[in-house]
């Protein structure tokens, strides 16, 4: 199957030409080799372009060998057999050169149709369902870009054909014009203090570079550590908060780069053990190495962490829902929607939403994940369905369906993306919502009924809210409980599935003021002398031998145990901007700022209430010097933040596919349940 890609300018003369094609070699002209580098360059304009020559090469210690790419069926990327446990390197040389002109003037005017155009939504009913169409751009606007796209939803990153205008790849534009635009975007109100100076400095002397580019930040960037394990990588998670701090600074290059080069290594063959995760898959992390080459000559290749080297092998579940977000806040603060309209990301979008979309044995309609598959990338006993992965996927479908283009080809994936948001919204904000009055509930909860009218639908034993709970939950206030199972809620208070639930409202209105409630009440537990706490509270003696492996990184109040971690101020900030409470924020702010230059803005702190800087915490750690610039530019710049967060969508609450009610069976829980927690 071909994917056939027209796109024109409509302001312009249409002299069409094609600019790639793959897997075809008949058809494209290009011998196999060539033609997976000519592929590379659909993503990697701002290294590469046409005149460049790539090539890929095995990485001497972990690669196998390099033939014949091109007659795969769909892993365009895919190599020769790899060895057990080998993953592959993308290299290149840096000879290519930046198109000018034209893609800055099409980052300008699609950013303005966005701006003036809201979605228009076309319902239609079936027999059994009943959907929502969701028709970006409105109806009245004409696209910019046309573009006809026929992609296979359920299979990968296909071959394609782009139609340069006038010699230009339109699909894209430049860094420069990048740049432009975003320069406009944030203008500073006011001199840097002495510490957000340094912070530049060190986030400046963090960033990647990659075949002369940058394409991202060190985790941690300690001259004085000797052993830095992957900290010396670019983790996609990490790069979120320096991705912010860049744009609203109105530097859009690097976050640019980084969109489209991680791009490329979602497609890269990744097993462990012979075994591989689903293409789409985004890395943990990735590394840019120099490798020597015959005659005194070297050459940077990128190799990406899908989780097979990583300690615990702990798969990167939140990677690509963390791409999906931040390819949606770039075009947001720079206005260069052309990006996530080109086809090569339009279909690493659509890879991810496969991934996390594909049926399974799930009842729920939550992600089912392993442990470890998030920030906290070790065992913390919270396999199953954590929050902090459902909060991230929301937000990631939510971003999506803002981005995709519509057509034919992707109007079955639309539709699930609306199915599913429904679905898992209901599902989070009445399951995973506890407050004193649904603690209550619980601790009254009769067991073992068997019926679809079930009142305790998870067989939850009321012996299991924790004691600390009793005491703990406040008269006013709730929060989102951090997984659910049969027979199991964890309890335990997570704040990055919290924050996000309130970011990508997810949660409701009234649940997500009152989660800030909650934090407010309990300032001392959750914020302590250094925000933010992890999670509260921490699991101790056999809980924690039981439940982490007896995990001495992980000890109480240490790391992912109830430490407390700066770099979570980000997206406190963005919550509390979001929901009018921009006073906490600055409190959190105003505490972290007194002591995070002196200790050296470390990665994490110790203690219950967060006094000491932690037993193996990283200084110099990106995401924490990042993290505090976000929220200082953010708190500033309330204006930035509403174009980070997402507003109630009361659309989708009136989606609910399941049609039982409408049978007669009488047997949708959902419409039964319309509590006035849904308002
Ligand atoms: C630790 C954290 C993880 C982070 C990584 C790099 O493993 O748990 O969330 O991405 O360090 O900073």
């Amino acid at each position: 199957m071909y994917t056939i890609v027209l796109i024109a300018n409509f302001t312009m003369k249409t002299s069409y030409r094609f600019l790639y094609s793959c897997r075809n070699s008949a058809f494209s002209g290009f011998a196999p080799g060539k033609c997976h580098n000519t592929l590379i360059n659909s993503s990697s304009d701002f290294c590469f372009n046409l005149n460049s020559s790539r090539e890929f090469h095995t990485y001497p210690s972990r690669i196998s060998g390099f033939g014949p790419i091109i007659n795969e069926t769909y892993k365009v990327f895919r190599g020769p057999e790899l060895s057990c446990g080998q993953s592959r390197v993308l290299s290149s040389s840096c000879r290519g050169s930046v198109n000018k002109g034209v893609s800055s003037l099409i980052g300008r005017v699609v950013s303005n149709v966005r701006n003036y155009s809201t979605p228009s939504v076309e319902t239609r009913v079936n027999e059994k369902n009943f959907e929502r169409i969701y028709v970006q751009g409105g109806v009245n606007v004409k696209p910019v870009v046309l573009e006809r796209i026929d992609i296979d939803e359920n299979i990968g990153r296909e071959e394609g054909y782009k139609v340069e205008v006038d010699g230009q790849d339109v699909n894209k534009t430049n860094s420069e014009s990048v740049n432009e635009v975003v320069g406009e975007v944030l203008s500073p109100k006011r001199e840097d203090s002495d510490i957000e100076k340094e912070a530049w400095r060190l986030l400046q002397s963090a960033i990647v570079d990659y075949c002369g580019s940058p394409v991202g930040t060190l985790a941690a960037n300690d001259p004085g550590d000797k052993q830095p394990l992957n900290y010396d990588q670019v983790f996609i998670r990490d790069f979120v908060p320096s991705a912010l701090a860049f744009l609203l600074r109105g530097e859009g290059e690097i976050v640019r780069n980084f969109l489209l080069h991680t791009l490329q290594l979602q497609s890269w063959e990744k097993t462990v053990d012979c075994y591989s995760p689903g293409q789409g898959l985004m890395p943990a992390s990735f590394k840019v190495r120099t490798v020597p080459l015959d005659g005194n000559k070297s050459e940077e290749v990128l190799d990406p962490d899908f989780g097979e080297s990583a300690i615990g092998r702990v798969a990167p579940v939140d990677s690509g829902l963390w791409w999906i977000i931040l390819l949606r806040a770039y075009g947001k603060i720079t206005g260069d929607y052309a990006l996530q309209e080109r086809v090569d990301v339009q279909t690493g979008i659509k890879l991810i939403l496969n991934l996390c979309l594909a049926d399974g044995f799930d009842m729920f309609p939550s992600l089912l994940v392993t442990d470890g598959s998030c920030m906290i990338d070790r065992r913390m006993g919270i396999h199953g369905h954590p929050l902090e992965i459902q909060a991230l996927f929301y937000s990631a479908l939510r971003c999506s369906r803002e981005m995709l283009t519509v057509n034919d080809a992707s109007n079955n994936l639309v539709r699930a993306i609306n199915n599913r948001l429904s679905a898992l919204s209901f599902h989070i904000r009445e399951y995973y919502w506890v407050d004193m009055k649904k603690i209550n509930e619980i601790y009254r909860y009769k067991t073992e009924e068997y019926s679809t009218e079930a009142t305790n639908k998870f067989n939850i034993y009321p012996e299991q809210i924790p004691k600390w709970l009793m005491d703990w939950i406040p008269e006013e206030g709730g929060y989102m409980i951090g997984n659910l199972q049969p027979a199991h809620m964890d309890f335990r208070f997570f704040t990055l599935g919290n924050l996000w639930s309130i970011v990508s409202s997810l949660g409701t209105p009234k649940q997500n003021a009152a989660i800030l409630n909650l934090i407010e009440a309990k300032w001392d537990d959750l914020m302590g002398h250094m925000p933010l706490k992890i999670c509260y509270p921490a699991l101790e003696n056999e809980d924690w031998r039981i439940t982490t492996g007896s995990d001495p990184k992980n000890t109480p109040w240490s790391y992912h145990n109830g430490g407390s971690w700066p770099t979570l101020l980000w997206q406190f900030t963005l919550a509390c901007i979001k929901m009018g409470r921009a006073d906490l924020a600055s409190k959190a702010i105003t505490s972290a700022e007194k002591r995070l230059s002196m200790d050296r803005w470390p990665e994490y702190y110790d203690t219950r209430n967060g006094r000491f800087i932690g037993k193996q915490s990283r200084l110099y750690q990106t995401w924490t010097i990042a993290g505090f610039l976000t929220s200082k530019m953010l708190v500033e710049n309330p204006e930035m933040a509403s174009l980070l967060f997402l507003e109630e969508d009361y659309e989708l609450l009136e989606i609910c596919v399941c049609a039982l009610s409408k049978t007669g069976r009488k047997r949708c829980s959902r419409v039964a349940a319309k509590s006035q927690i849904l308002v």
